[in-house]
């Protein structure tokens, strides 16, 4: 039997989007609403609202870094969804370190398991959301989590989330993969 629920409680990895602000320091904020939209070129979405610090630097700046969350930076992650750039210095705030991009002028966190160099193409007015999408130009990964060059989901120990229930849960078990069902007799 199924139970209908609210369409917040889909399932969603949480990343985080950083962007430099001209000299002044990173504003890193956290985004729920993400996704890969895009095999070749690789396009990648984000839900903002208009409101929001980051929404008015990237659309100035034209670029940002995604920043996927682990049990490592889920505090300072969460913090990092609390706090608006509008009132605070988040450099000063949010305990995160920064490497440069190679491509890109928005920095991405050193201790992010996998973090995306996007830039900014384009942008999809929504209802209260707006979608911001780009190109990822480059993307790196922890080593150690890097196995035949592919990023192992259970090592990185990524963080899903969702909107509704607010709770975060780490990825723990491989169950599968795709074509499971075709090898089914
Ligand atoms: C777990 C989590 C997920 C969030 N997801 C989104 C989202 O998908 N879209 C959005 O516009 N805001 C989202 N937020 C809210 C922003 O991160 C928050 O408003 C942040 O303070 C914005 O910072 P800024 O004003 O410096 O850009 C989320 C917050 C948290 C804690």
């Amino acid at each position: 039997m199924k139970v209908e629920v609210s369409t917040k409680y889909l399932p969603h990895i949480t990343p985080l989007v950083v962007v430099v602000s001209g000299n002044n320091p990173p504003n890193p904020s956290t985004y729920i609403y993400f996704g890969q939209l895009n095999d070749n070129p690789p396009i990648v979405g984000v839900g903002m609202k208009e409101k929001r610090h980051t929404y008015s630097l990237i659309k100035e700046l034209k670029d940002f870094t995604v920043n996927i969350v682990n049990e490592k930076i889920l505090k300072e992650a969460d913090r990092a969804g609390f706090v608006s750039g509008k009132k605070y210095n988040k450099g000063e705030l949010i305990n995160f370190s920064y490497e440069s991009s190679t491509v890109i002028n928005s920095p991405y966190i050193k201790k992010a398991p996998i973090s995306y160099e996007v830039k900014l193409l384009g942008e999809l007015k929504l209802f209260d959301h707006n979608l911001l999408y780009g190109e990822v130009v480059k993307i790196h990964a922890e080593d150690s989590y890097v196995i035949d060059g592919k990023v192992d989901l259970l090592k990185a120990d990524i963080i899903v989330s969702s909107y509704h229930s607010t709770d975060y849960y780490k990825v723990e078990k491989r169950v599968g993969n795709w074509g499971i069902s075709l090898k089914e007799k």
